[in-house]
């Protein structure tokens, strides 16, 4: 009895000293969740004048600074969801209903996307919207299209390989990137919702195969591997949006670092808080990482310092870094935590931060889709914005702990 109480004794007194130690770990900065909440009204002024300049039918793509057009997609492009998932969150903050009824507008229009099998961007399109949607207000409507979403996104999944596809190919291969570890949040969602562990099952072959393969000795990952889609074995490892085949393309490794950050959180397997942590310290000790946290669009552009920065993967690195900061230990966990702050520090001052009514609406300017293809460069994007706002809002809840 008299050891049972000591027990219990110690077990709280070390949930506090915990409690505590995470609570002086994280150290939110007054002055910079003051500036949360003004962009956070920005974002509102901004989102209504995007919401005015969209055609009927359209989502926002991004918005070309030399012509003053805002460039749009149908539902079928891989960022139709950002639009949306981004109104919700900030929506959310400010409870404009204007806000509200936009994405709900425009949740109609994406949501025939349920069925659509002919991209492995459905995590992304799906649940950064409906996903979103249903953790604000729960709708029997929007589950069952996640739920649709993940058996669509299932159909892409090759046993022998061990990936779900990320692009169709006229050719023998199977191709997979490394973005496409966002997309498995929906399939956990979906195990968990629907009580089928399928989706749970392809989720972590998936991230797997993709840990083995895509992987260099530091840690840093090539942007696409081409598999034989018949024996799964790796044919070629090389680059689409990066530098060069063998280059460290930024978005792509701070994708990797936000998916197997989710990994952990949806399994908790270590080796994948392990492979998170081994991404991190590639980034965050890389040489090339500026003073302000904002990576250059490839860590070994040729011309840097002069390379174009890419807003879009600083704002994935600070979100995934706000959330992999609370399963490391603490001197790891400080160290994601300040390089977030840092990160969204920089990124609410100029020149990232669009002055109110300019950049056609968007909250954040530079970032760079696709310099090989000659696209999206040094312009806003949909996704930039959307993990903005999202570090913002994890930012805030070390605040409300
Ligand atoms: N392919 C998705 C991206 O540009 O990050």
């Amino acid at each position: 009895m008299k050891n049972t109480l000591k027990t219990c004794l110690v077990a709280v007194c070390s949930i506090a000293i915990n409690f505590a130690s995470a609570q002086n770990t994280f150290k939110t900065d007054q002055s910079l969740l003051q500036t949360i909440n003004q962009n956070f009204k920005d974002a509102d002024v901004q989102y209504k004048l995007m919401k005015e300049s969209l055609k009927p039918g359209q989502f926002p793509k991004t918005f070309n600074p030399k012509t003053g057009v805002l460039e749009t997609s149908g539902s079928d492009w891989w960022c139709s969801g950002f639009y949306p998932g981004t109104l919700l969150n900030i929506y959310k903050e400010t409870k404009d209903t204007v806000l509200l009824s936009e994405a709900k507008r425009m949740l109609g229009l994406l949501s025939n996307e349920q069925y659509n099998k002919n991209t492995h961007d459905l995590g992304f399109m799906m649940y950064c919207s409906f996903g979103t949607a249903e953790k604000i207000a729960p709708d029997a409507k929007y589950k069952q299209i996640l739920i649709n979403s993940a058996k669509s996104l299932s159909t892409r999944f090759n046993p022998k390989v061990g990936c779900i596809k990320s692009w169709d190919s006229k050719k023998p291969e199977f191709l997979v990137i490394i973005d496409n570890m966002m997309n498995l949040e929906l399939l956990f969602w979906a195990t968990k919702v629907t009580g089928d562990s399928s989706y749970y099952k392809i989720a972590v072959t998936h991230a797997n195969t993709t840990m083995k393969n895509h992987f260099r000795p530091d840690y840093s990952s090539y942007h696409v591997i081409n598999y034989d889609p018949q024996t799964g074995a790796v044919i070629q490892k090389r680059t689409a949006q990066g530098y060069a085949n063998e280059s460290a393309w930024a978005r792509g490794q701070t994708w990797g670092l936000y998916g197997y950050t989710l990994m952990y959180r949806e399994t908790h397997d270590k080796k994948y808080l392990e492979q998170a942590e081994h991404i991190a310290h590639f980034i965050l000790h890389n040489p090339n990482l500026p003073k302000d946290k904002v990576p250059y669009w490839d860590f070994n552009a040729p011309n840097i310092p002069d390379a174009l920065r890419d807003a879009s993967a600083g704002a994935v690195m600070a979100s995934a870094l706000l959330e992999l900061c609370k399963y490391s230990d603490a001197k790891s966990g400080r160290e994601y935590f300040n390089v977030a702050q840092t990160l969204i520090k920089s990124l609410s001052d100029s020149p990232y931060k669009a002055a109110n009514g300019t950049n056609g609406g968007y909250l954040l300017a530079h970032s760079v889709g696709n310099i090989p293809g000659g696209t999206e460069i040094d312009q806003p994007l949909t996704y930039a914005d959307y993990y903005f706002v999202e570090a913002m809002m994890r930012y805030q809840s070390f605040a409300k702990n």
